[in-house]
């Protein structure tokens, strides 16, 4: 009898050890519950890794007295500049925020957009010289982002992954903000609104939010779309058109196209008909109104745009990753 028992034991001791054995093996081959390899754990320990490391944060700060960084803000406790560490500064820090922007700032939101966002606040006494991180050439990811903020949280603060993992209305716009520059290969969205509206002159015909020309599609909502379709859209014009904004080209009654005074062909967006007349614009400065009593017929031209191909030219590779950034945050919402 108990021999049996001693059997039994044995085989269930045995079941037990394989079941423990392949289930190890199975995790270990599928990396187990952390995430895939090169993720990062969002943790302190994480997060001190990349301040040291990836992140480069110490090139510009110290922490108290470890490091050798003296021109950016000390980010421990630091004379008579710098009382309180980080984590505890970040409460001061916050209520300032909650006044200036009247919205809710947690010490947790405040860190993150010191990340996100570093010109929003500037640290008395020092210059708007804060590194984009999570663009090249530090490109650290949004949990890499956390990771640090959790290691911010730890000088002084409450860590608080809970908050990080679950963000505050505030720090989901940021957390929207490094995605969109990650997935757009790392651009600066901050930089990309200047290409937009300074050097690349898109807000010519394009508005976003109110702001800019009529002649192109409005691209507040444009994220909507799709890293794919916009990226192409810019260096593609003529390969899909938005409908409403085909390119149209003018027949007169004698069966000819129509040139205007200058000799350009008459040929772009109609941006107005009446039963009198319709406006048809070449470009955003020249807008030519005519009668339909002179036209034959309007046809589309399938095989350009009036949107120009040779504005990308002119766009570094950094720039133009700074824009599809940029383009990436426009969702359609308010700010
Ligand atoms: C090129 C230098 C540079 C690098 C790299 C840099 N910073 Fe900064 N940082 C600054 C400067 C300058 C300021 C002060 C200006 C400001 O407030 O934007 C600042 C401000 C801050 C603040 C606000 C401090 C306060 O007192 O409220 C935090 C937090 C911060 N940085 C964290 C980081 C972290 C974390 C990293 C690395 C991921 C990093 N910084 C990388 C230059 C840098
Ligand atoms: C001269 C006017 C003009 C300029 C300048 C211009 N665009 Fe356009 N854009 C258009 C027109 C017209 C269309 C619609 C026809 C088409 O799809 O080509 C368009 C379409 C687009 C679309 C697709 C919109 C949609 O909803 O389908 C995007 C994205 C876009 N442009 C981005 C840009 C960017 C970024 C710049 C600056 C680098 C720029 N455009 C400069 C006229 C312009």
């Amino acid at each position: 009898m108990t021999e049996v028992v001693g059997k039994v034991f044995v085989f269930l001791l045995v079941v037990l050890v394989t079941f423990l054995w392949v289930g190890h093996a199975i995790t270990r081959l599928t990396g187990g519950e952390k995430k895939a390899t090169g993720s990062v754990e969002i943790s302190p320990e994480g997060g001190e890794a990349i301040f040291w490391g990836k992140g480069r944060c110490f090139t510009c700060h110290s922490l108290g007295e470890r490091g050798s960084a003296v021109r950016c803000p000390n980010l421990g406790v630091w004379g008579e500049k710098f009382p309180l560490p980080i984590g505890l500064r970040a409460v001061e820090r916050a209520k300032e925020r909650s006044e200036e922007t009247g919205m809710e700032y947690t010490a947790t939101d405040y860190l993150v957009e010191s990340l996100a966002n570093p010109s929003a606040y500037i640290v008395e006494g020092y210059k708007d010289e804060m590194a984009v991180v999570y663009a090249p050439p530090i490109s650290l990811t949004l949990d890499e982002i956390k990771a640090v903020v959790s290691y911010l949280q730890s000088q002084g603060g409450d860590v608080d992954i809970e908050a990080l993992n679950n963000p505050t209305e505030v720090s989901k716009k940021f957390y929207d903000r490094i995605k969109a520059a990650s997935a757009a290969g790392g651009g600066d969205p901050g930089n990309g609104e200047m290409v937009f509206f300074e050097s690349a002159g898109c807000n010519e015909c394009h508005a976003i939010r109110g702001e800019g020309g009529r002649i192109g599609p409005d691209l507040s909502a444009i994220a909507k779309k799709g890293i794919k379709y916009i990226s192409e859209s810019i260096l593609q014009p003529a390969a899909s058109f938005t409908p409403g904004y085909e390119t149209y080209t003018v027949i007169k009654k004698d069966g000819k196209e129509m040139y205007d005074e200058e000799g350009r062909k008459v040929s772009g967006v109609k941006v107005k008909e009446t039963d009198e007349y319709v406006e048809i614009a070449l470009d955003p400065e020249s807008i030519v109104r005519i009668q339909k009593s002179e036209i034959k017929e309007l046809v589309i031209d399938k095989n350009k745009s009036i949107m120009p191909e040779e504005l990308i030219e002119a766009l570094t590779v950094k720039e133009y990753q700074d824009l599809l950034a940029f383009l990436l945050l426009q969702k359609g919402e308010k700010d």
